[in-house]
């Protein structure tokens, strides 16, 4: 016997995460990050704090939970920050999951659902979506007396699509009290759409749900590790209870609160972001290759070509993206939008991989 025969059986069946790639002297369009980087503002607030870091941060977090609570017009006991989104679901799946639950995903879902519902020993419920979108009625028919936690992701990684006003507002009639909405929102800045949701409305009523934003991508924090939740307090208090002590690290705090307090920082992004958009999709058209229209920092392309080959074939020509065959798409890639520059880059590239 050996010590993996000692491990859980749940952790036996868990497939290690596979992160976008990136390649020396190749551009890297594969994690969705933000190419022009951060607030200059949160560079030099970290600089100027670089000593403190012999101390232990505020274990509660408490000016960036103010700061998030005053930006959100929320009471501070409705934010929760983390190392990343991806903590504020582990609390989740820590403070909510037992044995034997259900949680109700969306398909190509984001890795950490299955994976949070696989440490937890739960039983991963799949809706596929229609038409590259989340089908939120199918989602809410999925509910039994063993759901536990619903993932709904808007913008949805990787296709881009959002979960529209009306359809979320059907699902929060449709949800029994022992379901937890989880909104992943990781790509909330980028959206430019009056049918978008504020789910505030729903923390506010103290309804189950917890809304998951992030510093990881129009902020371009990803490097640091700082996410957080929106939630009623008894979300929030509950995944309390499971985070580790001093998990948000002291330089991630001073950088948060300086880019929060920048946001010419996130409107030139957004709107660097939308001209990138434009251009790759005019692009895509001529080279008659069909996308879903996207409100993230990503599209999501067939390519009508096996995506491992392609895969190979773009990085000969010095670009990284991600491949759809994790999500068994296998003909589709995921691109992150880059600089004018890369951009162009790329599509010559692409073309050029495309005739090969
Ligand atoms: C949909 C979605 N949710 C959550 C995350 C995790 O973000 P964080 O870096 O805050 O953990 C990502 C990152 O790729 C994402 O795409």
């Amino acid at each position: 016997m050996g010590v993996f025969d000692l491990t859980r059986e749940c952790v036996r069946q868990i497939k290690p995460y596979s992160p976008g790639r990136s390649a020396p002297d190749a551009v890297k369009l594969a994690s969705n990050e933000n190419p022009y980087g951060p607030s200059p503002r949160a560079v030099e607030a970290m600089r100027d704090a670089l000593e403190d870091v012999r101390l232990y941060p505020d274990m509660q977090c408490t000016r960036l939970t103010e700061a998030l609570a005053a930006h959100w017009e929320l009471p501070p006991e409705n934010v929760l920050v983390g190392r990343g989104s991806d903590e504020i679901i582990h609390m989740l799946g820590l403070a909510f999951l037992s044995p034997g639950d259900e949680v109700i995903m969306p398909g190509l879902p984001f890795a950490l659902y299955p994976f949070t519902a696989l440490i937890m020993d739960c039983r991963q419920v799949v809706v596929p979506l229609v038409d590259f979108r989340q089908n939120l009625a199918a989602m809410a028919a999925a509910v039994t007396e063993r759901t536990k936690i619903m993932f709904v992701c808007s913008p949805h990684n990787p296709t881009g699509s959002i979960a529209r006003r009306d359809e979320v507002a059907q699902l929060m009639e449709a949800l029994p009290e022992h379901v937890i909405l989880v909104m992943d929102e990781a790509y909330y800045e980028y959206v430019d759409d009056p049918e978008y949701p504020d789910m505030r409305e729903y923390i506010r009523q103290g309804r189950n749900v917890i809304c998951l934003r992030t510093f990881s991508k129009i902020y371009a924090l990803a490097g640091l590790r700082l996410g957080y939740g929106l939630a009623p307090r008894e979300i929030i208090d509950a995944c309390r209870l499971v985070r580790e002590p001093f998990n948000v690290g002291l330089l991630s705090e001073i950088a948060g609160l300086a880019s929060l307090a920048d946001p010419e920082q996130v409107a030139r992004t957004k709107q660097r972001n939308q001209e990138a958009k434009e251009y790759l999709c005019r692009e895509f058209d001529r080279l008659g290759l069909s996308y879903v229209p996207s409100h993230a920092n990503f599209i999501f392309v067939d390519t009508g070509v096996p995506s491992p080959e392609l895969y190979e074939r773009l990085l000969k020509r010095g670009f990284t993206v991600r491949t759809g065959d994790i999500w068994g798409t296998p003909n589709h890639i995921r691109v992150t939008t880059g600089t004018p520059e890369q951009n162009r880059g790329f599509i010559r590239a692409l073309e050029a991989a495309l005739r090969e």
